[in-house]
C-alpha cells in the first residue's frame, strides 16, 4: 500500500503553478453527455476521479480522449446508455452528476445510490427533488434509484438546502427542457459559474449562475465548444496555507483571487502577510494570533479548507474555534492531528484547538481528500516524521501533490 513520508520542514519557498478545479471538471465532463458534437476541455486536472468520469462518459457509450495530460475531447453522439455503472458510482459520488444530462437526453437515467467521500450521509434528495418536479417519475429498487421522463418541463424550484451537487444536477436537466426553469436558493460556487459558462458556450440559455436565483431557458439541442477550466481554489488555498503554516514565502500561480476571499481574510487576521496580484497570491509569514472560521456555502467559509485551517490553527497561540457547518461529520481529521499532539476538542460541530503547543511526527491516516492535505501540511511542521495512509484519497483531488510540495522545499516522498 501506498504511503506519504512527510519530514519536518524548512519554510517553504518559491511558487507553485494551481491545476484546473476538479469541482468545476467533474460536472463540466458530465454536462458534455448533453451535447452531439466535438468538446475539448483545456486545463482539466490529472486526478483519480477525473479518470473515473472520463470511465462513466464511456461507460455510456461516449468517446472521450486525453490528448494530453490536461486535455479532454469528447464526442456524445453515439451516447448509447442511460445507467450509470454500479461499481464507478461507489467509486465516487459525483458520478451522480450524469444522472441529470441523461434524463435530458435520453429520458431515462438509473444508477445506484452515490457513494464517495465518508464525510457524512450526502444525500440526494433535493437531486431527486429537482427532476420530478421537471417531470420525471422517480423510481427506487433496492438500492437502484431511476428517473424518466419523455420531456421535462420548465417549473420554479426551490432548494432547501445550496446543494452545488443537486443545483448543477437540475441546471443540466433543465438546458433541453421545454419552456423555463428557475431554481431559488440555488449554490453560488464559482464551479457552478464554470459550467454555466460551458453549457452557454454550448447553446444553453443559463443566467444568473453565481447568484442564489438561477434562470434556465430550454433548447432543442447543443452545439460543441472548446472551454478551458478554470484553477482549483482549494488547491490554491491549501498551498496559500502551506506557506502560513511553515511561516515561509509562496507564490500561488493561476489563482483567481476573488474565488477565495474568506481564505485571504482568514490568513490576514490571523496575522499572515498575503499580496494579490491578478492571476498571483503571495503568502509570507506565519501566523501570529488566534483566529475563529465558521464553514458555509459559497461565499462563506469553504468547508473544503477547513481540515486545512485545524492544522494551521495549532501554530496560532490562544484559542481557535471552527464551526462545521455544511457537513455533520467532517472532523474525522482531528483524531488524527490529535495523534500528532495537536490539543483539538470537539463538541457537535464545533472544535476548539489550542494553539501553539509543538506537533511530533505519527503515524496517521487521511480520511478525506482535504484532510489528507491536512496530515501533509501538519507533517511539515511537525517534529520528526509523519507516515499517512489511505493515501488515494489525497490522489483524488490533488495532482503531483508531494512533486509540489517538494518543489517548494517540503522533505515529502511517496513509499510503497
Ligand atoms: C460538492 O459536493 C463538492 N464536490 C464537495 O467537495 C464540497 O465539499 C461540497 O460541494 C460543498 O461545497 C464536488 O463538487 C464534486 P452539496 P456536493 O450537495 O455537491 C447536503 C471536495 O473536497 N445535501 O453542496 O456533494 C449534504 O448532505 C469535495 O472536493 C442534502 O441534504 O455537496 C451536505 O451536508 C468534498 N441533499 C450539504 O448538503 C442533497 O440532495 C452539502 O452538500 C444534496 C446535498
Amino acid at each position: 500500500m501506498e504511503k506519504i513520508i512527510v519530514k519536518k520542514s524548512p519554510a517553504l519557498r518559491g511558487s507553485v503553478r494551481i491545476s484546473g478545479s476538479k469541482n468545476a471538471a467533474l460536472p463540466i465532463l458530465a454536462a458534455s453527455i448533453l451535447g452531439t458534437e466535438d468538446i475539448v476541455l483545456e486545463d482539466v486536472p490529472n486526478l483519480k476521479d477525473v479518470e473515473i468520469m472520463i470511465e462513466v462518459l464511456q461507460k455510456l457509450g461516449c468517446s472521450v480522449k486525453k490528448t494530453d495530460e490536461n486535455k479532454v475531447e469528447i464526442n456524445s453522439k453515439n451516447l448509447n446508455s442511460y445507467e450509470t455503472d454500479y461499481e464507478l458510482m461507489n467509486k465516487m459520488r459525483a458520478s451522480f452528476l450524469v444522472m441529470g444530462p441523461l434524463l435530458a437526453r435520453l429520458g431515462k437515467t438509473k444508477s445506484s445510490l452515490p457513494g464517495g467521500c465518508n464525510i457524512g450521509s450526502r444525500p440526494i434528495d433535493l437531486h431527486l427533488k429537482g427532476f420530478e418536479a421537471l417531470g420525471a417519475q422517480i423510481k427506487y429498487e433496492a438500492d437502484e434509484i431511476s428517473a424518466s421522463c419523455d420531456n421535462l418541463k420548465g417549473t420554479v424550484i426551490y432548494l432547501d438546502f445550496p446543494s452545488v451537487g443537486a443545483t448543477e444536477n437540475i441546471i443540466m436537466a433543465a438546458t433541453l427542457a421545454e419552456g423555463e426553469t428557475v431554481i431559488e436558493n440555488a449554490a453560488k460556487e464559482p464551479e457552478i459559474v464554470d459550467l454555466a459558462n460551458f453549457l452557454r458556450k454550448m447553446g444553453a440559455k443559463v443566467s444568473g449562475a453565481g447568484t442564489s436565483t438561477i434562470t434556465i431557458r430550454g433548447v432543442k439541442e447543443l452545439k460543441g465548444c472548446t472551454h478551458q477550466i478554470i484553477p482549483d481554489r482549494i488547491e490554491a488555498g491549501t498551498f496559500m496555507v502551506a506557506g502560513a503554516i511553515s511561516g515561509g514565502d509562496v507564490v500561488v500561480k493561476n489563482v483567481i483571487s476573488s474565488h477565495i476571499k474568506p481564505v485571504i481574510a482568514k490568513l490576514i487576521e490571523a496575522g499572515v502577510e498575503v499580496e494579490e496580484s491578478d492571476d498571483e497570491i503571495r503568502v509570507k509569514g506565519g501566523g501570529v494570533c488566534p483566529i475563529n472560521i465558521k464553514t458555509l456555502p459559497y461565499p462563506g467559509f469553504p468547508t473544503d479548507m477547513q481540515a486545512q485551517f485545524l492544522s494551521f490553527m495549532t501554530t496560532l497561540p490562544g484559542e481557535n474555534t471552527a464551526i462545521e457547518t455544511v457537513f455533520e461529520n467532517r472532523f474525522m481529521h482531528v483524531a488524527e492531528l490529535q495523534k500528532m499532539g495537536a490539543d483539538i476538542s470537539v463538541s457537535d460541530r464545533k472544535a476548539v484547538i489550542q494553539g501553539g503547543k509543538p506537533l511530533k511526527g505519527a503515524c496517521v491516516r487521511a480520511t478525506d481528500l482535504r484532510a489528507g492535505a491536512a496530515l501533509i501540511l501538519a507533517g511539515m511542521i511537525a517534529e520528526g516524521e509523519t507516515e499517512i495512509s489511505d493515501i488515494f484519497h489525497i490522489d483524488r483531488g490533488y495532482e503531483n501533490i508531494e512533486e509540489k510540495f517538494r518543489n517548494l522545499g517540503a522533505i515529502i516522498e511517496r513509499i510503497q
